[in-house]
């Protein structure tokens, strides 16, 4: 087994880490405090091909691959989980699924910007009553003949207020359940689409979250995804692929906070030496650390598999489940570490912590990535 990155895996890496530590690093404690989207960070990320990561060249990707974007999306969260919930939507739910299941007229029309991140994209799945219960939709679209209507609300849509293209899960034929569901391409500024109010978050409150109201809106139907009824295996096979990024920003956030404590436990002394010298401290640091590299590891076995063509859905889930619990675990420790420094923003790590949670609650919370690993070990 080859553990080693190439050049490439590695420049891509340093460039994202470069990129936090000059751009995101500065103003990201305000952001937070403002819940201010970091529009021009974003923007220039795309500039610098992390919004598009596994796109191809041909319509404006940056051709890499599922490990190269794991280890970007660590970077990044290190630093501003905000911004990397932003480019992890936009790469892995929006991009993602429009160049594997968009028509070509759809990725001419859209997927080149959104790769490029000339726009950025919204995935609309949940619903005031369909979250984890995704196949319950409440929002419809009735088939008009050339054109559907839709109506409905959508939840927690996260670049909800500053996306131009929103890929809207929505119910056609009740009668057949999820068979019956489609995904289709609504556009910022149709008439009947309007932005419901920004959420006040706990965590990730840079990031910019939104309820969507649909009332009437009409959507021709070449803006819809695949054939009709694919809509929630389109949106069940793009959040395979989701999880593995959120799975990169929960051990982003855990290594950032690791590298915090054990930075400042190298530093700060008590009892006339370096905190870091006291058993307690190193027994934390040991865990950590040994927690945030098996999280490594299920990562990058997830994107390993995905480059591979070969079923992640299980290892996906596993990955978050783990890494998103690791994030909560590392980032408590990391405060704890801090002691009455971690209490106060200046320092970082209780930005992290509030940061993890949202790790064991979107792309499907940690009951349901249990769900997804437990259905597939049961049926081998
Ligand atoms: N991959 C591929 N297909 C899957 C799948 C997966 N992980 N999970 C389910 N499916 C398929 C099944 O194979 C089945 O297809 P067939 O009928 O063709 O066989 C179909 O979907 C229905 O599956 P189930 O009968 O298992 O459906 P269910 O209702 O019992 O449960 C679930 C499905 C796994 C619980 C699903 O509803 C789920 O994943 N829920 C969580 C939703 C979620 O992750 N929401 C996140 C919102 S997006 C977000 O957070 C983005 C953001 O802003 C950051």
């Amino acid at each position: 087994m080859d553990f080693t990155f190439s050049e490439e895996q590695l420049a891509v890496r340093n460039a994202a880490r470069d990129f936090a530590n000059a751009e995101l690093l500065p103003g990201v404690i305000e952001r937070d405090e403002t819940q201010t989207f970091p529009k021009e960070q974003i923007k220039k990320l795309g500039e610098l091909g992390f919004m598009g990561m596994m796109v191809s060249a041909k319509y404006n990707g940056s051709g890499m691959d599922t490990v190269s974007y794991v280890l970007a999306m660590e970077e990044i969260s290190k630093i501003d989980a905000s911004a990397s919930v932003c480019m992890s939507v936009n790469n892995s739910l929006v991009c993602w699924g429009l160049e594997q299941y968009g028509s070509e007229a759809q990725k001419q029309k859209y997927l080149t910007r959104l790769a490029s991140g000339e726009i950025i994209g919204a995935f609309c799945l949940s619903e005031p009553e369909a979250g984890s219960d995704a196949t319950s939709q409440r929002t419809t679209a009735v088939d008009m003949g050339d054109h559907y209507l839709v109506n409905g609300t959508k939840n927690w849509i996260t670049n909800g207020g500053t996306a131009s293209v929103y890929l809207v899960i929505a119910q056609t034929h009740t009668e057949k359940g999820h068979k019956g569901i489609n995904a289709l391409i609504i556009e910022k500024g149709a008439p009947g689409f309007v932005i419901g109010r920004k959420e006040n978050k706990l965590g990730i409150r840079g990031s910019d979250t939104h309820s969507l109201m649909f009332d009437n809106v009409k959507v021709m139907k070449e803006n819809r995804i695949g054939d009709d009824g694919f809509g929630f295996t389109f949106a069940m096979s793009t959040l395979n692929g989701g999880r593995i990024g959120i799975a990169a920003q929960a051990l982003g956030i855990a290594s950032g906070a690791y590298e915090l404590a054990k930075k400042y436990a190298l530093e700060r002394k008590s009892f006339g030496v370096a905190i870091a010298q006291h058993q307690a401290i190193q027994f934390k640091l040991a865990e950590m650390a040994t927690q945030i590299d098996a999280a490594r590891l299920l990562c990058l076995k997830a994107a390993y598999l995905k480059d591979q063509h070969l079923d992640y859905s299980e290892a996906s889930a596993m990955a978050k489940l783990f890494s998103s619990k690791v994030a909560m675990d590392v980032t408590i420790e990391a405060v704890q570490i801090h002691g009455g420094y971690g209490f106060v923003k200046e320092f970082h790590v209780e930005r992290l912590m509030r940061d993890a949670k949202i790790t064991q609650i979107y792309e499907g919370t940690s009951e349901i990535q249990k769900i997804v690993i437990s259905r597939s070990i049961l049926k081998k």
